[in-house]
This record gives C-alpha cells, structure tokens and sequence, in this order.
C-alpha cells in the first residue's frame, strides 16, 4: 500500500465517522452509537493492521494519521457519553430504566369476604338483592313482628331522620323488600351498611356491613338453615369448627347464632374472642309466620329461613384484625397490607 492511498483512506475514515454521527440522535445510548459504527470499526482495525504494508520509511506519516482517526472516534465517543447521560431531558430518554410501580387501587377487606361469601351462596342459587339505607320505621321494625315497645326502637339505638325514617338498623328490611316484590321459591343474599347509634370501639362502629340471606318456599324447614350455613361455614373457613346456640329475634322462630373458631388465636382465647375461643357469625332463624303475612306471603303454605351475618366481624376473625375501627377509618398503610 502506498502512503497516499493510507492517508487517503484515514480521510475518508474521519469524513464518514462526521458524516454518520450526524445521523445518530445525541441522547442515544453510547453503546447503540458503538454498536451502529462497528462497521467503521472494522475499517479502522483493517487501517491499522494494513501499516505493515506501507513503506517503511513513510510509517511515521501513516502512524500519525492513523492515531489521529482513533482519537478523533474515541473523543467523539466520550463527548456523545457526556452529552447522553450529561443533562436531566436526555436522561429521560433511558428506555433500559425499570417503570415506577403505579398504586392501581384494591378491594377492602370487607369487600373481599362479601364477594367470597356471595360466591359460595351464588352456587347454592341465591341472587343478590339490594335496598335502601334510610329506610321506614315499618320495614326495619314494624313488618319485621318487633313490637311498638320494643327496646331496639328507641331512639338511643337508631339513628332516625325524621318521623317513621331512620338509617336501617339492620339488613332485614330487604327480607320484606323481596317478598312483597317476588312469589316464591325464594333465594336471596342482601349485602349493604347497616347503622346504629354505638360509639367507635375495638368491638363497634356506628356504621358497618351486614349480609342478609333469605330462603322462602314450600316445605323449608330448619334442617335446610342449618345444613345450609353449615356447608358455607365448611367452604369459608375451611377446617375451623362452628357451632349453634339458641337465640332471640323477633323475626325468626326459633331463632339460632352460629359461631366459628377463633380465627386469631384458633380456640385458645384471646382478645379478639374475648377469651371464649369463638367468634359471633351470624344470627339465623325461621322467618317468622307474621313476617311472612306483613310481606303479602300465605304463611300456611310456605316457610323460609333467614340469617344475617357481619362481614366486618368474619374479615378480623379471619385475617387476625384486633380493632374493628381498623377496617373503618379508612388508614391506606393499614388497607394496603390486606387489599387485592
Ligand atoms: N337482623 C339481625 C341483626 O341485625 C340478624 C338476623 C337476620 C337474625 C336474619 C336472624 C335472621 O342482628
């Protein structure tokens, strides 16, 4: 090789690297630049390696082109990496950089056992059904058999809203709802918040969740309440036992609460439990013959069995929440923990 043709072909090396930067963005990473020039690289290495083919006496001139092809790629090199990584706009422009992990939002915990329990009875064909919050003294009392002086109606528990109007008290009310609305066979499930006049404590909350279940048809008895909520007990909570203990309602006759293990300490007793071992799931009971009668349903010919039960009481039991208000006051560092 002749030193012209040497120095001529370094020319052209430092003309097309000009040439070619100009046509890679300036916030491109250094090693994509080097990557897209590994063709010119390949050209510089074959200059180098060529040296040996020039006179020896002109390889001084062809040392001293050569060197100044490389440095001049490898300050370009340096100025692009400074430029790329150099101001905070061209940072911005790393697509290697891992996303900031955005807070989608997720499902309360009350959610999430209303919905599992809804899935449970969906399967046994109960339909949700939904009513009112503020509701009358007639469907959250009166049609419900409570009698005129009943305790539970005095204004002390009940949050009313004017005369005969008041925040239910319980979920009930939709009992009454949906038999004067639909003829039997009946199967309903009828989740929603529920007041009372109670003051903010570990084990109360003035407002909070209930689930409803109503069965109305011909020839229910209370072997189907019991077989019934004894299969979802076995669904939800899996291998912890349960038991029956007679009770009072004026809606339901005979009336029964059905409770489970301790979730939190499993039956040994704790807090939580108030050292019995269990925890209070659901009240439960045959519909009564006059609420059958006040819902427009001949209580000759049919029969039914309700429950309500506390969604709130089953998410401490089972994920070991201490404190009711922790569910309420709405802490997201407390939720999050919890939420899906
Ligand atoms: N409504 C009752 C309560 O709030 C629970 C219940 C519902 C009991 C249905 C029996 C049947 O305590």
């Amino acid at each position: 090789m002749t030193i012209q043709d040497y120095l001529d072909e370094a020319q052209a090396l430092e003309r097309e690297l000009d040439e070619r930067l100009q046509q890679i963005e300036p916030a491109t990473r250094i090693d994509v630049v080097k990557g897209q020039l590994r063709d010119w690289r390949a050209r510089l290495d074959q200059l180098q390696k060529s040296i040996t083919t020039v006179p020896p006496d002109a390889r001084r001139d062809a040392g001293i082109a050569l060197n100044r092809v490389r440095s001049g790629f490898e300050d370009a090199m340096a100025q692009r990496e400074a430029a790329a990584t150099g101001s905070g706009a061209q940072v911005a422009a790393d697509l290697t950089m891992p996303a900031r992990e955005r807070w989608r939002g997720g499902r309360h915990p009350v959610t999430l056992v209303i919905r599992e329990i809804r899935e449970i009875f969906r399967e046994l064909g109960f339909t949700v059904a939904l009513g009112p919050e503020a509701e009358t003294e007639w469907y959250n009392f009166g049609a419900l058999n409570f009698p005129p002086d009943h305790p539970a109606m005095d204004a002390h528990d009940t949050l009313y809203l004017g005369p005969g109007s008041l925040l239910r008290t319980h979920t009930s009310p939709v009992q009454v709802r949906t038999m004067q609305r639909w003829a039997p066979p009946i199967r309903i499930l009828a989740p929603g918040n529920v007041y009372r006049r109670d003051f903010f404590d570990p084990s109360h909350a003035p407002m909070f969740s209930q689930i409803e279940g109503l069965s109305v048809d011909e020839g229910v008895s209370f072997v189907d309440l019991k077989a019934t909520l004894t299969n979802f007990a076995r669904r939800f909570f899996g291998t912890a036992r349960t038991r029956f203990r007679p009770s009072y309602f004026p809606f339901t006759e005979p009336s029964a609460e059905m409770d489970a293990q301790c979730g939190v300490c499993g039956g040994s007793g704790c807090p939580t439990c108030k050292g019995t071992g269990w925890i209070e799931i659901l009240g439960s009971g045959m519909v009564h013959p006059a609420v059958l009668e006040s819902a427009g349903i001949d209580s000759e010919r049919y029969t039914g069995w309700a429950f309500g039960m506390g969604p709130g009481r089953i998410a401490m039991s089972r994920y070991g929440i201490p404190d009711i208000r922790l569910l309420y006051d709405s802490d997201v560092r407390f939720l999050e923990q919890l939420a899906r």
